[in-house]
């Protein structure tokens, strides 16, 4: 996926702005996992999102590895890893495609893995080729998660949910500069991708909607992410995503931003709101567990 590859993408404030995941969730993949817990690689780690609080939240494990394709991300994971380097000191960063675990070779880890992460990257890989790959780094038992997030709603301000969307995916707004398929697999939350029963068993799919709030409260939700955000930091955020990217680099001289457009409509919808409102957004969300085969 080239966009976050490229050197003017902005790792950092990728970083500040993504959304990061509940504890919660991770207390249900720590039940799921079994057995020893000595290596545990992220793959798609980008700036170290999931990377680092898989070190904290999945205390026992000795290592973390985590790989991205993009040295840019790498790099931004690194320098955020120095920041506190006795904290982070069971993790290392390794630039590689998640279809390789090549990299284990040169690295003192020998074993095999017992946890292979993917999160919020697989819609970008080879998936029949990653599969195979991990069924041929992990230990018998260990455990495969895929987790991540489609598109987000406001809860509070049904009309906006629209926009975003329109924003999204319209000819006219950012529909265009997606790479796809991986767009369109990330938004369905990998609905069209299985694990291969030849090595993975004890599959655990979930998914989250909004119309599971008619029914539940967001306690009850281990994969509840949400964001509190002014309309100012939702523009930041949107200008992280790489649809964003190709866009502002196929029209540098507009004349107002994409993002200014959408806050301009948000308040003409609710002319209650201003760049200063805080609104909740929350995001459609889903796992994927599996365990290897014996
Ligand atoms: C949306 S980011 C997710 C980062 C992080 N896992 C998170 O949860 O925020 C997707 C990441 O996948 C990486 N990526 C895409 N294709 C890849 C591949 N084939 N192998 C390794 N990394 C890949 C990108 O470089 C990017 O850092």
């Amino acid at each position: 996926m080239s966009t976050f590859s490229a050197q003017d993408f902005n790792a950092q404030r990728y970083f500040s702005v993504r959304p990061t995941y509940p504890d919660s969730f991770y207390n249900v993949l720590n039940a799921y996992h079994k057995g020893p817990q000595e290596l545990v690689v992220d793959v798609g780690c980008g700036p170290g999102t999931a990377t680092f609080q898989l070190s904290e939240q999945l205390d026992s494990f000795q290592r973390v590895i985590g790989t991205d394709l993009s040295p840019t991300m790498i790099e931004s994971a690194r320098s955020f890893q120095k920041q506190d380097p006795q904290k982070y000191s069971r993790i290392s960063f390794e630039q590689s495609p998640a279809e390789s675990f090549e990299f284990l070779k040169t690295c003192s880890n020998k074993q095999k893995c017992d946890m292979v992460t993917a999160v919020e990257c697989v819609h970008w890989f080879n998936f029949a080729k990653f599969q195979e790959s991990v069924a041929n780094t992990l230990r018998p038992g260990g455990t495969l998660a895929i987790w991540g997030y489609g598109d987000f709603f406001f809860p509070d301000y049904p009309l906006l949910t629209a926009e975003i969307d329109k924003l999204s995916y319209a000819d006219d707004k950012l529909g265009p500069y997606w790479q796809q398929p991986g767009r369109r697999i990330a938004c369905e939350m990998l609905k069209e991708l299985h694990f291969d029963s030849k090595w993975f068993q004890d599959v655990e799919e979930v998914y989250f909607y909004e119309d599971d709030l008619k029914d539940k409260n967001p306690g009850d939700i281990p994969l509840f992410m949400y964001q509190k955000l002014t309309l100012a930091q939702l523009k930041e955020y949107i200008k992280s995503w790489s649809g964003h990217h190709s866009w502002k680099k196929d029209n540098p001289n507009a004349e107002k931003d994409i993002t200014d457009a959408f806050v301009e409509r948000a308040i003409e919808l609710y002319p209650q709101l201003n760049e200063k409102s805080e609104l909740q957004i929350t995001w459609r969300t889903f796992w994927m567990f599996a365990r290897r085969r014996h």
